[in-house]
């Protein structure tokens, strides 16, 4: 199969064009003036939303604030299992004084019957005279039709204020919402000159601790962390969260491993968190039956000799409810995702020192590209330094984030593979 083409089985594949008309419909922002406070006070809701990164999944994080005469007079942001949405939080406790106030809310109110009675109408009734959104709602079920209804109800309505940080929040939601896979972030810790190990050392541990703490803050926004059972093999790893916020849906722990290779006696099944292995129809019997022994799921999946079908395990994880899959490599399983199209985000966390050696592990392996043209282009959205380190926040140009920078762009550069979405968004 040539590396740059896309799988279209599964019903998950449709052209690019398709695909930014879709997400550019979703964020239309509405244009208008924001002052100083106002931004003040959507900062102040952001913060909320991220602070509960970690406990709004499989719904988005949200928060929101009600301002009245210049003070702030409720807050709250969505946990899923307290079922109440932000806008709810904030209202109850702002009581009479939402009356006439003004509500900044991350995402646009829902106007659908879910757990909830739609916020639309809690907001009317409260007597909010403005409501100033920061993105509009992905959710093919809501997108543009609160607003539409708040407006209706003789509410002002400002949208689209920081729309990119409040994309950001709900970049996993909004990918699963409208395509059935989840939002797939990579993530590698590598030295300056891109290898993740040595030949003598398979993990020289190379991020520094503010390296690996970057990289839980990215287990926190994720529900699944997938690795290759060559890093199983070599590393022994725990795949935990160990962060600092609060996570309250546990990690699923996901290892491809074709044959089922794992050791059933690998660190990954020492703490509670719940832990899928894919492998192939294939794969031996008595493996299986040692791995379920451990407490593992092991789902079979179709693929070749060494390799399973990702996109049908990026539809398993879909239905699981999983919003976003941090994939932490190794090498092989970097190459498979990015030569698929399947990357939406990468993160190169890059630690100053050089490791060199002709047979050190490359952050990126399988068989490369044969030329700079043909490569996969990134766009970097964001760099900054974690302690020693550099993180690159990079987009591919078959992202299909909201925020990723090539939505913005007419140019898409050619051979690179459309990425694998849903034409059935659910
Ligand atoms: N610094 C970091 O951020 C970091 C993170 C993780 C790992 N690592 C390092 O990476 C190295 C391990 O990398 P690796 O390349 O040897 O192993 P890997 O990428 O972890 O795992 C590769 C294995 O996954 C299986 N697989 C299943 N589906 C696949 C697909 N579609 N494409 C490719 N492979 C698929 C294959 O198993 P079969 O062999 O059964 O076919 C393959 O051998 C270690 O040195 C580890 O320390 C570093
Ligand atoms: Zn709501």
């Amino acid at each position: 199969m040539p590396i740059a083409s896309a799988y279209t089985g599964y019903g998950f594949s449709f052209p690019r064009s398709s695909r930014r008309s879709l997400l550019k419909q979703s964020d239309e922002p509405i244009e208008t003036m924001f002052d100083a406070a106002d931004r003040k006070f959507m900062k102040k809701a952001l913060s909320l939303a991220e602070k509960g990164l970690g406990m709004a999944s499989p719904n988005p994080s949200v928060g929101c604030v009600i301002v009245n005469a210049g003070r702030i007079v409720g807050q709250g942001r969505h946990e899923y299992a307290r079922v109440d949405h932000a806008e709810v939080h904030a209202l109850r406790q702002a009581g009479e004084l939402a009356r006439g106030a003004t509500a900044y809310v991350t995402l646009e109110p829902c106007c659908h019957h879910g757990r909830t009675p739609p916020c639309v109408h809690r907001v009317i009734e409260a007597g909010i005279r403005r409501v100033v959104v920061g993105r509009t709602d992905p959710n093919p079920a809501v997108s543009g039709r609160g607003i539409e209804i708040l407006r209706s109800a003789g509410i002002q309505v400002d949208a689209g204020l920081m729309k990119e940080e409040a994309g950001r929040i709900i970049e996993p939601f909004a990918c699963r919402i409208t395509s059935g896979l989840p939002l797939v972030i990579s993530k590698v810790g590598m030295s300056l000159d891109g290898k993740i190990g040595t030949a003598r050392n398979a993990d020289p541990s190379i991020s520094s601790p503010e390296g690996k703490e970057f990289g839980h803050s990215l287990r926190l926004r994720t529900d699944a962390l997938l690795v290759g059972v060559g890093t199983v093999l070599a590393d022994n790893p725990l795949l935990t969260y160990r962060g600092k916020l609060p996570k309250a849906r546990p990690l699923l722990r996901v290892i491809l491993d074709p044959m089922l290779q794992t050791p059933p006696a690998s660190r990954v099944f020492e703490n509670p968190s719940p832990v899928l292995v894919f492998c192939r129809d294939a794969a031996p019997g008595a493996c299986r039956q040692q791995l379920e022994d451990r407490g593992a799921e092991v789902v079979s999946v179709p693929g070749s000799e060494d390799e399973l079908d990702l996109v049908a395990v990026l539809a398993e994880l879909g239905k699981r409810d999983v919003l976003g899959l941090l994939v932490e490599g190794g090498s092989r399983i970097h190459w498979a995702f990015l030569s698929r199209g399947l990357v939406d985000v990468f993160y190169f966390i890059i630690a100053p020192l050089v490791l060199g050696g002709n047979d050190a592990v490359p952050s990126v392996g399988g068989r490369g590209y044969d030329s700079a043209a043909e490569a996969l282009k990134f766009r970097i959205r964001k760099s900054f330094h974690v302690g020693p380190d550099i993180v690159l926040e990079a987009y591919p140009s078959c992202s299909r984030s909201i925020i990723s920078p090539w939505l913005s762009s007419d140019t898409v550069p050619s051979g690179v593979p459309d990425p694998v979405t849903s034409s059935d968004p659910k």
